[in-house]
Parts: structure tokens; C-alpha cells; sequence
């Protein structure tokens, strides 16, 4: 019996054992059914195509586990549904969320509909925007409850909206989630003043995210202050202006993070967050505070984090009041005022360790002596100080975990490694004032550095031999140094990661690169201005991700291989200011990604190929070259600016195919013959254009009153610079520099212990190729860029063999800022219509056969700074007052019957009668004075500037803002 009772009771077990199993296995039967509508639903607001994969685990089998599906966990007793994620969406543009299908989840403690909180960098596709970042959601709705709807999940502790398209239209639903504790809504589309009036029924809160919207107005600290169990409260990257009245949230008495970072916040440091013990987190950094970073900050014990950089904060800051902060690990400071005084003595000895300093803009004379006891350091940022003498080595040495160092705009004169092998991921020692050797062994001491930055240094000698060690190299920059010496093969060979090169503005010589050459992953090489010689070898053939290759200003000579048109990623091709000869290759022209080809300055000769067939309009810098023939008719159809300039092109202007994107179009100096054509007149966005010095005859249209020069300034959205961003991967270490070993929470990027999302680090690079245009307007030069350029508009006719009157319509060429008709055969009068050039600041119409008088009505142009009429036959008495009081004799030179001030010809005296038509001047009695400066005044040319910088440590939405731009920028180009 006994044995009987035992297997009874065993069997007992095993049957409950399996009923406890199989429970464990299926979640309730219900849940599982509105799993699946919620799943159709969404599957119903994804992208066409997409729909396989939606939530693939939540599939139709009835024996498979919802608890186990992706992004779901249930309560282990009850087996229902506490959390929900769906990660990843790709939904349609402005998509709603159904609530009512949430309702069956009674038991739901935290509903995430984020993609993730942050974007996984490494999944950029190279340098291009990536609008999956965000999963589009626009809003929320539910037909049987409105905006009640979260109020039927009891339980509903955690809801992250973050990174979708959420707009203000959420706020009602939100403020009826009275069980919320945590509430995301980072990265969204909300707006205006913030709506914490409407959430002051979430007395439960204790982590609040607002950041990355576009609130403004003040800070909304009375309202806050209902929220009295906040913990965490995050409103950076929003417009918050007006000073920082901030007493509400000093009523915080729980609060351990606060973030207020990148708004525009004004004021002075708001005292009473020194009463916030419990503070762990405090970020003021980029936003317009002044006034002194108060000692009293020293009270706040629990600190663990503090930054306030990017402020305008000036006067005394003693390091030493934060010496008992023993929690603090990331400092950072700095003030753009460039009058903050940090001052560290010898005196105090820190109980931190910290792992991050920035003492950025600090006025430091001397390396902060607390520095020496610090150990565990991983990021140090003392740029733009005084520092000066030996660059601080040891702080490699002392710290071993150390990653990054940036001693840039400093006064350091002498380089040296440390003495053993080191782990440093990124050193940035440019603008100091090296001037010697570089050390021959960094590629042995700093063997995984990824990112090197020695630029605008007087370093001397070869590059260093053991450069080629240094395989993780992404970004070496050296230019603006005077490094010498062939590139040499094991660089090349070895370098293999290397992503940015720039060796601009050195004495390098030799072959530009060897055919052995590896960097196969290159975006950007910039070899100009150097000694570079012999032909363009096929080294560059394999680089087939550049994206800008600018080798101009050397010696390179041959011709052009016409296999540089195969590089398909190339967005810039800059090759001016060398010995290049031969015909320019069609496949050139033929670069699908081309913004920007420089040809310029080279003997390259032959015709021009046909047309350019690239995605985007593009700048086409051809000037200074052989180049013959006439221009083809199709050469404007995608092109913005066209410099022909000093050529020996022939024929007629061409009727141009296509003038729409033409903004800037330069022919000055070749052999143009026959008139103007007609087809310029349906210029509607030129700025700029060039004709002189050719031999057009003809007339001047009167038509031109119709270009944009008359239309005024509809359309400015073209930007002549190029910008692009890369955005850092493969470079994993850097995002973790702040993060604890343990994070709390399995986020990439998260901070170190902390609930909020701080100032993650990463990297990203961004290259900006200015076009500067020098057109001058009053007797010099004016270099106008990037905004400024966009509002300059000139019309040059001069030195051609134009004949006939000048249009009276021409008057309505309202947006003319530079006129210059000057070194032709015009005749008839000055028009009374220029009083209409309202905004002409220099009209010159000397050197032809005007004639009567200057029309008293151009006393009307305000602007006007240069004034011509030099020899012509003009006559009677020359306008008196406003800027005509300012114009000397030189402006009417070659008139002898003109009269007035500044002549010496008094009108009463002189017996004025009309002008005979002969030409009194002859053409050997110029005036060398004023035909130089015709010539001056007239002169355009273009510049290329090139800048570029790296920066780590911003917060990754600048970077993603500015891709954000970039992207808006080509499309816009796209458009346009
Ligand atoms: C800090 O708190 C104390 C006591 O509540 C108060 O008297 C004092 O004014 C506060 N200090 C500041 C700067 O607000
Ligand atoms: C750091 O280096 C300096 C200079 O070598 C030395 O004086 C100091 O003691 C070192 N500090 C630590 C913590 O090792
Ligand atoms: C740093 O160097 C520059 C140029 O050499 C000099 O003008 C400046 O006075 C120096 N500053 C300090 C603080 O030594």
C-alpha cells in the first residue's frame, strides 16, 4: 500500500509538474488573439512590401508561446501581458496608432513604440541619411474611448513614444495615463510652449523626457513643481529661452537628474539647484548663460556628472570648490565667452577619479595639477587654452584606460610620446606650435589609434615609417604643416582602414599614390596644394567609395585617365592648378553622384563634352585652360555654375537647352562671336553672369529685363557650398567612454548609472567645400559666400562689340547689385529707367558713345558706390547731391562737355550745346588709371575653400541634425 500511496503521489507531481510547465508555455488565449489583431493592424500601416517583416514571431500556431514572442514578456504567475515592444517599424508616413486595441492587455506595465532609443550608427550605410531611424508614428486614436483610452490600463507604469513623428495631438490621451512613472517622449515632432499643464494629473512621474522636440517659451518650472515624485526630468535639445527662473524645480526634492542642455536659456545659474542634494546629474552645457559658475556648487554631494560648456559664463571658477564631490565622474566646463577663468592650484587634492574632463575655453595656462592623482581617465579635452611647453604625456601614462585626447588651439611646443605602448583611440595636437620632427615610432606606441589629428602645426621632415603599423587609422589629418618627402609605400600599403586622409598644404612630393595603394575604404583624399608630380596613376583606381578627391595645386602633369569617371561615389573632383593637358574625358562629365568638378587651371584642351549627366546640378569650374570650339547647346541642363573664363572658345553663345538650374555662368575672355541670344533672357535663377571680353555684337537685349535679375528673389534655397557629414562606426569604443561597465539598461550609448540619456560620445566628421566668389564691386574685391553669395547678383557685358542703345527696360533689373557695359560701341542715351537699379552699387558704362545728358533721376540709387562714364560724349551738367557727391573726377574723364563739380567747367560759363557725334576720344588717349580699374572693378573669379573638422563629444543630434541639413541640402539640389 505504502508503495502504491508513493506512486500515486509521484504521479500526482509529474501531471502538476506538467501542468506548471504548460502553463508557463501559453500565454492566456485571449491576449493571444489581440496580439494578432494588434499585429494586423500594424502590418496594416506599414509600407507596401514590407508587411513580412512585421513581428515574425507573432505568428497563427496555437501551440506557440506569445510569451516568448519578440518584444513581449508576461507576468510569470498570471501569464499575461505586462510588456510590449515592437522595435523596429517601417511605417508609413504619418500613421496612426489604434488604442483600443491595447485594451485587452490588462495587465500592461510598459508599451514601447520607439524603434530603439538610440540609432544604431553602425547600421548608416556609409554617408547616407537614414530616415529609419524613426518609426513614423504621427499619432494616437481610439473610437470607443478617446482620449480616455490609457486610462483603462490600470498598470501602465512605462510608455516610450520616442523617435517617432508624434505630434501635439497626443497630449490629451497622455494626460489621462495617471499610472504612468516613466514617460518618453524624446525625438518627436512636438512643439510650442510645453504642455505640462495638461500632465499635471501624472503626479506618479518620475521620469520625464521631453528632449529633442521644439518646445518653447520658459521652462516650465511652476508646473512642474506638482510633480513632486520627478527623479529624472530631461528637456534638452528644445528652444527653452528666458532666464532660468527655475524655483519650481528646486521643489524637486527627489530629483537626482536634470538635463537642460541645447536650449537657449539665458540668466544666470540658477542658485537654488545648489539646494538639490540628492542631484546626481546636472547639464546646463550649450545654452547662453552668463555670469559666474558659482562655488556653491560644491554642495551638491551626490554629484556624478556635471556640464556646463558651451555657456557664456566669465570670471573666477576655483576647480578646487568641487575637490569633495568624491561621487563626480564626468566634469565639463568651458565658456564660449572666451572670459571663464579656471583656476586649479597646487593645494587641494581631488577625492574623485573621474573619467571624463573637458575644460574647454578655460583660459588654463597650465594643466590642472588636480589631473596628476586622476587614474582612471578615458576621454581629456583641454582645447583652445593657453597651454604651452611640453605636451602632457603623462597623462597616458598615468591613465591607461585613456581613449581620447584633445589638445587642440594650444600653445604646446614640444611633442613626445609616452614611453610605453599605449591604447589611445583618437589624439587631436592640432593649431599648437610644434615645429619639429615627428616622432618616428607613434605607429608602435599608438598602434590602435583611429583617429590622428596633428594639422596647422610647423612639424618638419618625412612622415613617420611606422605610420604603416597603424592598421586601425580611419582619419589622419596633416595638412598645413611643412612635412616633406615621398609618401611612402607602406602607408599606402598598410593604412587599410583609413577613411579620411588629408595632406593638404605641405611639401610632399612624388607620385600622387603607388598602384599598390590599399585604402579601399577611402571618402576623402585631399592631397592639394603639395609637390606632388608625374601623372595621375592608377593607385586612385581602386578607391571606388571617394567621395572627394582634391589633388589641385601641385605639379601633376599628363592627361586626365578617363577612368576617374568610374569612381561612381565621387561627389567632388577638384584637380585645378596643374600641368594637366589633353581633352577632358566624357566620363567625367559623367560621375552619377557629381556635385563638383574643378578642372580649372590647367592646359587642358579640345572641345567640352556635351552635357553632364549627374543626379545633381553641378558646379563646373573649366576656366583658365585651351580649351576650343564652341560651347555645346546641352551644357547647361544640370549644371548650377559654369566658369569658361579664359579659353579660346569660339562661336556663338549657343541657344542654350535647359537654363533652369544655371545660377552662375561665367564666359568672360574667350572669342565668343555673334549676339546675345535670346535663350539668356529665360535665365530665371542666374546671378552672376560673365560675357566679357569676347567679341558679341549685336545689341543688348532688351528681354534681359526678364532674367532673375529683374525677378527678384524667389528662389535662394541653392547653397554654393558642399557639405557632407560621416557619421563615426567601426569605432565602437568611443560611444562607451561614459557608460559604466554595468549599464543599467541594455541601450547603446546609455550613460554611465544614469536614468536619462546624457551626451553620448561619438565621432563624426563633416566636410564643408565653401565657393567663394570675388566680384568686384567698388574698386576691390568683395569675397562673397555661402549666404551672402546667394544675394549677389552682376551682369557683365564689358569689352565686347556691342552696339546699338541700351534697353530702357534694363531699368527693372531691380536685384542688379554690379552693372558693367563698359568697352563697347553703345550709343543713344543713359536711360532715366536706371534710377530703377535700386540696388546697383557699381555701374560702370564707360568707353562708349553715350551720349546727352547723365539723367538727374540716378541721384535716386542710394547704393551707388562706383560710378563710370568715362569716355563717351555725355554732356550738360553732371547730378549734384547724394552719392554723386562722393564720385571724383576720374568718373567722367573723356566727356569734355560735361560740366559742374567735380569738373573744373562751370555750367553758367560753357556754352553748352548738343554734342556733335563725333568721337572726341580716341582710343590711344585712354586713361591707363581708369581703364585698370574698368578692368578691376569688372574681374570675377572663384575660390575654393576647403574646411573640415572632426569633432567627437558633440551630442549626436548636432551631428544628426547637420546630416539632417546635408540631406535636405541634395535634396533640395535634387529639386531645384
Ligand atoms: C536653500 O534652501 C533653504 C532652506 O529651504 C533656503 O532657506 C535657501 O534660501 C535656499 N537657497 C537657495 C539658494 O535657494
Ligand atoms: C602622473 O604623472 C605625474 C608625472 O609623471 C606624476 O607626478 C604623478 O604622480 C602621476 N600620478 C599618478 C596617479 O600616477
Ligand atoms: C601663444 O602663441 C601665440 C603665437 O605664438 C602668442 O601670440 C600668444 O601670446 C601665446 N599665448 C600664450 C598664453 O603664451
Amino acid at each position: 500500500m505504502a508503495g502504491k500511496v508513493s506512486v500515486g503521489k509521484y504521479l500526482t507531481w509529474v501531471l502538476l509538474l506538467l501542468g506548471q510547465l504548460h502553463g508557463y508555455k501559453s500565454c492566456v488565449e485571449k491576449e493571444r488573439i489581440a496580439l494578432l489583431e494588434l499585429k494586423k493592424y500594424i502590418i496594416s500601416i506599414t509600407e507596401e512590401g514590407e508587411s513580412n517583416s512585421v513581428l515574425p514571431t507573432w505568428n497563427y500556431n496555437t501551440k506557440s508561446d506569445c510569451c516568448h514572442w519578440e518584444g513581449l514578456k508576461c507576468n510569470l504567475k498570471s501569464k499575461r501581458v505586462t510588456d510590449i515592444a515592437f522595435g523596429t517599424l517601417n511605417l508609413k508616413e504619418s500613421s496612426l496608432l489604434n488604442l483600443s486595441l491595447l485594451h485587452p492587455f490588462q495587465e500592461i506595465r510598459s508599451l514601447n513604440l520607439s524603434k530603439s532609443r538610440f540609432i544604431n550608427l553602425s547600421a548608416y550605410k556609409e554617408n547616407e541619411f537614414n530616415d529609419d531611424a524613426f518609426n513614423k508614428l504621427a499619432g494616437l486614436f481610439d473610437d470607443v474611448e478617446g482620449y480616455k483610452s490609457l486610462s483603462r490600463l490600470r498598470n501602465l507604469e512605462i510608455l516610450d513614444l520616442s523617435s517617432n513623428k508624434f505630434n501635439n495631438s497626443i497630449i490629451p490621451f497622455l494626460s489621462a495615463a495617471t499610472s504612468l512613472t516613466t514617460l518618453f517622449l524624446r525625438s518627436n515632432n512636438l512643439d510650442g510652449p510645453s504642455p505640462l499643464n495638461e500632465l499635471k494629473e501624472l503626479t506618479n512621474l518620475k521620469l520625464l523626457d521631453l528632449s529633442d522636440n521644439r518646445f518653447n517659451d520658459s521652462i516650465p518650472a511652476r508646473e512642474l513643481s506638482t510633480l513632486r515624485k520627478l527623479e529624472a526630468l530631461d528637456l534638452s535639445d528644445n528652444e527653452f529661452s528666458g532666464s532660468m527662473e527655475l524655483q519650481g524645480i528646486c521643489k524637486l526634492k527627489n530629483l537626482q537628474e536634470l538635463d537642460l542642455s541645447r536650449n537657449k536659456l539665458s540668466g544666470q545659474f540658477p542658485l537654488c539647484l545648489t539646494n538639490l542634494t540628492g542631484l546626481r546629474v546636472l547639464d546646463l552645457s550649450s545654452n547662453q548663460m552668463t555670469g559666474k559658475v558659482p562655488s556653491a556648487l560644491g554642495n551638491l554631494e551626490s554629484l556624478e556628472y556635471l556640464s556646463l560648456f558651451d555657456n557664456n559664463f566669465e570670471g573666477f571658477f576655483s576647480a578646487g570648490s568641487l575637490a569633495n564631490l568624491s561621487e563626480l565622474r564626468v566634469l565639463k566646463l568651458g565658456s564660449l565667452s572666451n572670459s571663464l577663468q579656471v583656476e586649479s592650484t597646487s593645494s587641494w587634492k581631488p577625492r574623485f577619479q573621474l573619467n571624463v574632463i573637458v575644460l574647454r575655453s578655460c583660459n588654463l595656462e597650465n594643466v590642472p595639477y588636480f589631473l596628476l592623482h586622476q587614474k582612471v581617465l578615458r576621454q581629456v579635452d583641454l582645447s583652445h587654452n593657453k597651454l604651452s611647453g611640453n605636451f602632457p604625456s603623462w597623462l597616458m601614462e598615468n591613465n591607461t584606460e585613456l581613449k581620447v585626447l584633445t589638445l587642440q588651439n594650444n600653445n604646446f611646443t614640444s611633442f613626445q610620446l609616452p614611453k610605453s605602448a599605449h591604447d589611445l583611440l583618437m589624439l587631436d595636437v592640432s593649431v599648437n606650435c610644434f615645429s619639429h620632427l615627428f616622432p618616428e615610432n607613434i605607429g608602435l606606441v599608438l598602434p590602435h589609434l583611429a583617429s590622428l589629428n596633428i594639422s596647422n602645426n610647423m612639424f618638419q621632415g618625412n612622415l613617420p615609417s611606422s605610420l604603416g603599423i597603424m592598421k586601425s587609422l580611419q582619419f589622419l589629418d596633416i595638412s598645413h604643416n611643412s612635412f616633406r618627402g615621398k609618401l611612402q609605400r607602406s602607408f599606402v600599403e598598410g593604412c587599410y582602414s583609413m577613411r579620411i586622409l588629408k595632406l593638404s598644404h605641405n611639401k610632399l612630393s612624388g607620385e600622387i599614390l603607388p598602384s599598390s595603394t590599399n585604402f579601399t575604404s577611402i571618402w576623402e583624399l585631399s592631397m592639394d596644394n603639395n609637390l606632388f608630380t608625374g601623372n595621375i596613376v592608377h593607385g586612385l583606381r581602386k578607391l571606388e567609395h571617394l567621395l572627394l578627391l582634391d589633388i589641385s595645386n601641385n605639379n601633376l602633369t599628363g592627361v586626365i585617365p578617363s577612368w576617374i569617371g568610374e569612381l561612381s561615389s565621387l561627389n567632388a573632383i577638384l584637380l585645378s592648378n596643374n600641368l594637366l593637358e589633353g581633352e577632358i574625358p566624357a566620363s567625367l562629365f559623367n560621375v552619377s553622384n557629381l556635385l563638383l568638378l574643378d578642372l580649372s587651371a590647367n592646359i587642358l584642351s579640345g572641345g567640352i563634352p556635351p552635357h553632364v549627366s549627374s543626379a545633381n546640378p553641378v558646379a563646373l569650374f573649366l576656366q583658365d585652360n585651351n580649351l576650343s570650339g564652341s560651347i555645346p547647346a546641352t551644357l547647361l541642363v544640370n549644371v548650377t555654375v559654369l566658369d569658361l573664363r579664359n579659353n579660346r572658345l569660339s562661336g556663338n553663345i549657343p541657344e542654350f537647352v535647359d537654363t533652369q538650374n544655371i545660377s552662375i555662368l561665367l564666359l568672360r575672355g574667350n572669342n565668343l562671336t555673334g549676339r546675345i541670344p535670346r535663350q539668356l533672357c529665360g535665365l530665371r535663377n542666374i546671378h552672376l553672369m560673365d560675357l566679357a571680353i569676347n567679341k558679341l555684337n549685336g545689341s543688348i537685349p532688351s528681354c534681359l529685363s526678364n532674367t532673375s535679375f529683374g525677378l527678384g528673389k524667389e528662389d535662394m534655397s541653392y547653397d554654393y557650398d558642399f557639405k557632407w557629414g560621416y557619421m563615426g562606426s567601426n569605432f565602437k569604443d568611443a560611444f562607451t567612454l561614459e557608460q559604466d561597465s554595468s549599464p543599467s539598461m541594455e541601450n547603446d550609448g546609455r550613460h554611465f548609472k544614469s536614468l536619462l540619456v546624457l551626451d553620448p560620445i561619438n565621432w563624426y566628421f563633416m566636410h564643408d567645400t565653401q565657393t567663394k566668389i570675388e566680384f568686384a564691386t567698388k574698386h576691390r574685391y568683395d569675397a562673397y559666400m555661402g549666404g551672402i553669395l546667394k544675394y549677389m547678383f552682376g551682369l557683365d557685358l564689358s569689352e565686347n562689340e556691342l552696339v546699338g542703345e541700351i534697353p530702357v527696360e534694363l531699368g527693372g533689373l531691380l536685384e542688379l547689385y554690379a552693372l558693367n557695359f563698359s568697352h563697347n560701341y553703345l550709343s543713344g542715351v543713359i536711360p532715366t529707367s536706371f534710377s530703377g537699379l535700386k540696388n546697383v552699387e557699381s555701374l560702370d558704362l564707360s568707353f562708349n558713345r553715350l551720349q546727352g545728358r547723365i539723367p538727374e533721376e540716378l541721384t535716386e540709387l542710394s547704393s551707388l558706390a562706383v560710378f563710370k562714364v568715362t569716355y563717351n560724349n555725355l554732356s550738360g551738367a553732371i547730378p549734384q547731391g547724394k552719392q554723386f557727391n562722393t564720385f571724383d573726377i576720374e568718373s567722367y574723364l573723356g566727356n569734355p562737355l560735361l560740366c559742374g563739380e567735380p569738373t573744373k567747367i562751370s555750367c553758367e560759363s560753357s556754352n553748352i550745346q548738343e554734342p556733335d557725334n563725333e568721337v572726341e576720344a580716341d582710343e590711344s588717349t585712354i586713361d591707363m588709371v581708369s581703364f585698370y580699374w574698368s578692368i578691376v572693378a569688372a574681374y570675377v573669379t572663384v575660390l575654393l575653400g576647403i574646411l573640415a573638422f572632426l569633432s567627437i563629444d558633440s551630442h549626436w543630434s548636432r551631428a544628426w541634425f547637420y546630416i539632417v541639413d546635408v540631406f535636405i541640402h541634395k535634396v533640395r539640389n535634387l529639386l531645384w
